[in-house]
């Protein structure tokens, strides 16, 4: 009796060091050179949570009663499964060997800056003119963003409205060609070094996507500076962008990433889910690629086929008549 007690304590210590040897190696054993956080992997598909309705989010998206603002509501990600997300994110340090990038100029996660440029003939297909309150009169090509962008940027205004901010658009879509004219301009003003930290050379500004837009308010006299930040709108758009699809794309504290100074005024549509990571693991969309897998990415697509299905349902207008090649540039 006694030895067959002996045996099985020995197999099961034999078990317990096995499952230990397994649970311990799974840290280690990936290759790569760049050290990162398993941001997916152990989680499973991030569209699980991201389909999750939050109740937390009571200003998401909505513009007035309408029904189609409830079919995006869907996108919005349930925050406290993130946050437990979160902390078994920092537990689980692991390395990769690739950085992926998304690249695709109509895609609306498509990273644009000095390393990946946007092909100088590109032309968003979808340009229009969001219903906003602008800084100015009349219709230009500045005017112009890519119709998801557009409604979002709506949607955006209005809440911020709502809770009596009076945002302003300023200067949204360029073409390659303008894009040459404005960085010259700040090349002229500033000298090229100076001009290179605020401007973008063409080919490389995200101004070219159609998927950003310069904004600002009227207390703020509607100029484009570091201030407002600081200003009630601008803290106000620091907070609640990411609600809307939108991130400040040169945030003050990642200036040695983005490789630009800070720029509160200017924001870029990404869609809700990829904004809401970004705002949450405060990343610019640099660190996001360099922090995860693109088998893992947020699913950028899914914003994209939610408004398609909006445009389908006859859900989605605006009232330009001139196309954005037509319109003046100034
Ligand atoms: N100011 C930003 C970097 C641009 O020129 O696109
Ligand atoms: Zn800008």
């Amino acid at each position: 009796m006694k030895k067959m007690l002996l045996s099985f304590a020995v197999v099961i210590a034999a078990f317990i060091g096995i499952v230990g040897y397994r649970l311990n190696s799974s840290v280690d054993i990936s290759k790569g050179s760049t050290l990162v956080y398993d941001t997916e992997e152990s989680k499973g598909d991030d569209k699980e949570n991201t389909d999750e309705a939050s109740s937390d989010n009571p200003g998401d998206a909505s513009l007035g009663e309408n029904p189609e603002d409830t079919v995006l509501e869907e996108a919005a990600v349930n925050l406290d499964e993130e946050k437990a997300e979160d902390a078994e994110i920092t537990q689980t340090p692991k390395k990769r060997n690739t950085i992926s990038v998304n690249t695709d100029p109509n895609s609306i996660g498509v990273l644009v800056n000095r390393d990946y440029l946007i092909d100088k003939d590109y032309v968003p297909g979808d340009l229009v003119v969001p219903n906003v309150r602008f800084s100015y009169y009349g219709v230009y090509e500045k005017s112009f963003m890519r119709e998801i962008a557009a409604y979002w940027l709506e949607r955006l205004f209005k809440a911020a409205e709502r809770d009596g901010m009076i945002l302003e658009a300023v200067s949204a879509y360029r073409s390659y060609e303008t894009q040459i004219s404005v960085h010259n301009g700040h090349v002229d003003n500033l000298g090229r070094d100076e001009a290179e930290n605020v401007s973008a050379e063409a080919g490389t500004s995200e101004h070219e996507t159609g998927l950003c837009i310069d904004i600002s308010c009227q207390t703020l006299g509607d100029s484009l500076e570091e201030s407002f930040g600081v200003y009630e709108e601008g803290i106000w758009v620091a907070q609640n962008a990411y609600k809307y699809g939108y991130v400040i794309r040169y945030p003050y504290d990642k200036e040695a990433v983005t490789g630009y100074d800070y720029e509160p005024w200017h924001i870029r549509y990404v869609g809700k889910r990829l904004a809401l990571r970004l705002h949450k693991k405060n990343w610019c969309l640099e660190e996001y690629y360099q922090n995860t897998l693109i088998k893992n990415e947020v699913d950028v697509t899914k914003d994209e086929e939610k408004f398609a299905k909006l445009k389908e349902d006859g859900l989605v207008s605006f009232e330009t008549t001139i196309p954005a090649s037509a319109a003046p540039v100034v």
